[in-house]
């Protein structure tokens, strides 16, 4: 299945995000975009830029190229002085929460927009000495207005954008500084890929409320031309969560795993992997285990895996103590002197660290109080015992719920932690021809809508502005 990939257009691509990944196995991920575009850059030849972690001066220089699988890989220093602006103002602490539709703990950034400007500016002239790839997808909502500023500077190549979170509804993008602005900025792009009908729906509607834009079939006509939007339902690469499993680990992380996986012996646990972010319901699912400890004291027990994330943000910082009062207080209520409910680290792990610990649960919990997608219920499936699988408790409002439905998954609203509670309790007791039958399920599904397909997918559509608009004649 995976040789769909031979049928991506012979294009060399250009893509960019903020954050990169790490092209370790060993190192852990710093995200979900990150870990959905490595395999795809390895694998296709790309130029990735994307933004260094030390941050720079401001000079724009010639990019360095290193060579990642059969990509390659720009990094760039953004200025230091924006990234308070572009990064934890506006990106941060108004995009994001708007995107997630999570309006209280949204920041209106007026300042940072002028930052967020700049930075795309900025990184669409450092993009400027790429103009002769053949076309350029850009990804994530730190990069909206990143197609208007190619196209301004003469760069005339195929431009597509896909977004990884949400997009809300149109009385919530409202609460966003020069949100119209934005929105038209994103009509410069040739394609618009969202993870959901869901989220494809609300720009539509965004569109039609603001601009009286109709889609039709899927495109909409501006003044400088067609914009086609389309979902692209984000997958993983399964493959390798099978041979992690029989990856040797560095000594250092597998102590680390052993001794995790000891305070589980012969008991039953759940396992949580989220960034530190407050959409990902951690705190709810914390509540869901108090109540279920309630009622069937030592019944079960949740590892959670939490590394920081934005500490810089006011509203990350609050979440995370909020977080840590909540698990404090159930250890505090439902330990014993044996035995701890929660298991609590902001440590990353690798991919292939991760591969076990999923294999080990026997549920995993996945109550994000909205997503784009979330691949860890894509990955937790795909690391499975075949014979003897755990079962998936996921959030009827994370994007893999228009994936995996209710005979797969054990879907709960994660805003009442007495629904996940129920939920985390029936997948712990269920029987095992009920776990295989819904894990094999899922694992069809992940198995034949791959990362690869997906990136296959938006490069084909993509591919056909180069085909229909000639570059000299596409403004
Ligand atoms: O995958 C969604 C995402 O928001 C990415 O855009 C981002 O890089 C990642 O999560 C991690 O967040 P950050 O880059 O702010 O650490």
């Amino acid at each position: 299945r995976l040789d769909r990939v031979n049928q991506q257009p012979d294009m060399k691509l250009v893509v960019i995000s903020n954050r990169g990944a790490p092209f370790d196995p060993n190192k852990p991920q710093t995200g979900g975009l990150a870990a959905a575009l490595e395999p795809v850059v390895e694998r296709s030849g790309a130029l990735w830029m994307f933004s260094s972690e030390n941050r720079g001066d401001g000079t724009e220089r010639p990019l360095p190229l290193v060579k990642a699988g059969e990509g390659y890989v720009a990094k760039l220093d953004l200025p230091a002085a924006h990234h308070r602006g572009y990064y934890r103002d506006f990106s941060n602490s108004t995009l994001w929460p708007v995107l997630h539709s999570l309006s209280d703990r949204t920041s209106r950034a007026e300042e940072g927009y002028d930052s967020y400007r700049q930075m795309n500016n900025f990184i669409a002239r450092a993009a400027f000495d790429l103009r002769d790839r053949d076309a350029f997808w850009v990804h994530d909502y730190h990069l909206l207005p990143l197609g208007g500023d190619l196209h301004n500077l003469g760069i005339e190549r195929p431009t597509g954008f896909f977004l990884h979170t949400p997009w809300p509804t149109p009385d919530m993008i409202e609460r966003v500084p020069n949100y119209r602005e934005l929105m038209k900025s994103m009509l410069e792009y040739d394609l618009l890929g969202f993870q959901t009908n869901r989220d494809l729906n609300n720009f539509l509607a965004c569109l039609r409320t603001y601009f009286g834009l109709e889609g039709k079939d899927g495109v909409v006509t501006t003044e400088r031309g067609q914009t086609r939007l389309q979902k692209f339902p984000i997958g993983i690469d399964p493959r390798p969560f099978a041979e992690y499993l029989a990856a040797e680990l560095s000594p250092a992380e597998q102590e680390k795993i052993s001794s995790l996986l000891q305070n589980f012996e012969g008991a039953k646990f759940a396992i949580g992997v989220d960034r530190l972010d407050y959409t990902k319901g951690i705190d709810k699912r914390v509540e869901a285990f108090n109540q279920l400890l309630a009622a069937e004291p030592g019944s079960i027990s949740l590892l959670q895996i939490a590394p920081s994330s934005r500490a810089d943000v006011d509203e990350y910082r609050k979440y995370k103590e909020e977080v840590e009062n909540a698990i404090n207080h159930v250890n505090a209520e439902h330990g014993k002197e044996e035995w701890k409910p929660i298991h609590y680290t902001n440590d990353p792990f690798s991919q292939a660290a991760l591969a076990r610990l999923y294999r080990a649960a026997h549920v995993g919990v996945v109550t994000p109080l909205r997503e784009g997608m979330n691949l860890v219920a894509k990955e937790y499936v795909a690391a499975q015992d075949p014979k003897d699988p755990g079962v998936l408790v996921l959030s009827k409002f994370a994007g893999a719920a228009e994936d995996f439905n209710e005979d797969e998954a054990l879907l709960i609203d994660p805003n009442h932690p007495e629904e996940i509670a129920t939920a985390i309790s029936k997948a712990a007791n269920m029987r095992l021809e009920e776990r295989v039958m819904r894990w094999r399920s899922m694992m069809d599904k992940t198995e034949s809508y791959t990362i690869h397909d997906w990136s296959a997918d938006y490069l084909r559509e993509l591919d056909k502005s180069r085909i229909t608009v000639p570059a000299n004649q596409f403004h």
